[in-house]
Formats: C-alpha cells, structure tokens, sequence
C-alpha cells in the first residue's frame, strides 16, 4: 500500500523503461492538487523524455549523476512569473517578490510530484545541482520562467540510501 512516509530519494534506475505520453499527463495532472499561493498555480512542467532532448540538457549537470542518466524521464519545474503578473515592464522589486513567492509554490509542488510519481509505480529524486543559468536558453525558454528544480523519475534499480534525521526534539518548540 502506498505509504507517504516511505519516501526515499531514488538515484538509480532500470534501464530502458519508457513511461508512455498519457501516464506522464496523469502525473502532471495529479500533481495539479498541490496548493499554491492564492491558486496562481505558477509551476510549469518541461519533461525530457527523448535521448537526444536528455543529451541536450546533460551537460548541466555534473558528472557523477547516475540517476540523470539512468532515469526514464527528467522532469524541470519552472515558475511562470507571468503567474504573479510580472510583465516587461515590472520594476525589479515585483519581480524579486514574485520570483520569492514562486520559490515557496514550487518547493511544494517538487515535494508533490516526488509523493505523486510513487501513486504510479515509480520512484524519484530532486535535484538542485544543475546549471540553471544555462537551462532557459538550452531549452529555448523566455526568461518569465524561473528554474526551479529538475526530478528524476524511473523504475528503481535500488532501494535508495537511509539519510537518518535530526532528533526530533531538537526541530521543534510548542509555545
Ligand atoms: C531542494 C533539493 C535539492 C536536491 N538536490 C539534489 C541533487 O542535486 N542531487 C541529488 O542527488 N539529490 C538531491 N536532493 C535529494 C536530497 O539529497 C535528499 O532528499 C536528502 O538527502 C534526503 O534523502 P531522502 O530524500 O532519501 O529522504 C535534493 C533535494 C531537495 C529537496
């Protein structure tokens, strides 16, 4: 049974499995249920699912990635600050605020998919450790979308690492 707390971060994954158009739509649209600020729903999903749209976004990321390359799909996130009405001619202060907000929606929506992908039969990890400043003009993007963070989504080739916890007792305080 599908179980929220046994999450882990998977970096390796079966090779040659393909998850087919309409399964990665019912993922996205699964992923649609997270909330977001005032319901702007600013995460956009770019899904790198071919070899060679994989080879043309490898070079961001650093070498020793296994799960980049064993992975049936790379998955961006990016926020749209058209979301938050940021158009060309907003000041850079809206645009900081916005870029802000952006980075809470899509922190949530990332945390989503990583639980949602599980409801489906695979498994995944986030990463962060990429060359965003590249992406947009890898992926021939506009520049209201803001990297947020890539997840890799496969079929898992092991079982992932144990990353033990801080002691609970030391995270929280009930005032
Ligand atoms: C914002 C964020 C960025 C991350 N970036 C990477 C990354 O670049 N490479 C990687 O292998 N894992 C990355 N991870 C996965 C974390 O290392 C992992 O979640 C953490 O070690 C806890 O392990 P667990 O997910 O198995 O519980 C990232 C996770 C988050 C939330």
């Amino acid at each position: 049974m599908f179980n929220l707390l046994t999450r882990k971060s998977i970096r390796k994954y079966q090779p040659n499995i393909t998850i087919d158009d309409q399964q990665i739509e019912n993922i996205i649209k699964d992923c649609q249920k997270a909330p977001s600020a005032r319901n702007r729903q600013p995460i956009k999903f770019y899904v790198v699912k071919s070899k060679s749209a994989l080879q043309a976004v490898r070079p961001l990321f650093p070498e020793n990635f296994p799960h980049v390359d064993t992975c049936s799909i790379l998955v961006f996130l990016m926020g749209d600050l058209r979301s938050y009405g940021i158009t060309d001619a907003s000041s850079e202060n809206e645009i900081d605020k916005a870029r802000n907000a952006i980075l809470v929606d899509g922190g949530i929506m990332v945390n989503q998919m990583l639980q949602v992908v599980r409801l489906h039969g695979y498994e995944a990890c986030a990463v962060g450790n990429f060359q965003k400043v590249q992406l947009n003009g890898v992926l021939n993007l506009d520049n209201f979308l803001i990297p947020i963070l890539a997840v890799t989504i496969g079929l898992p080739d092991d079982e992932g690492k144990p990353y033990d916890r801080l002691d609970v007792k030391d995270i929280y305080k009930i005032l």
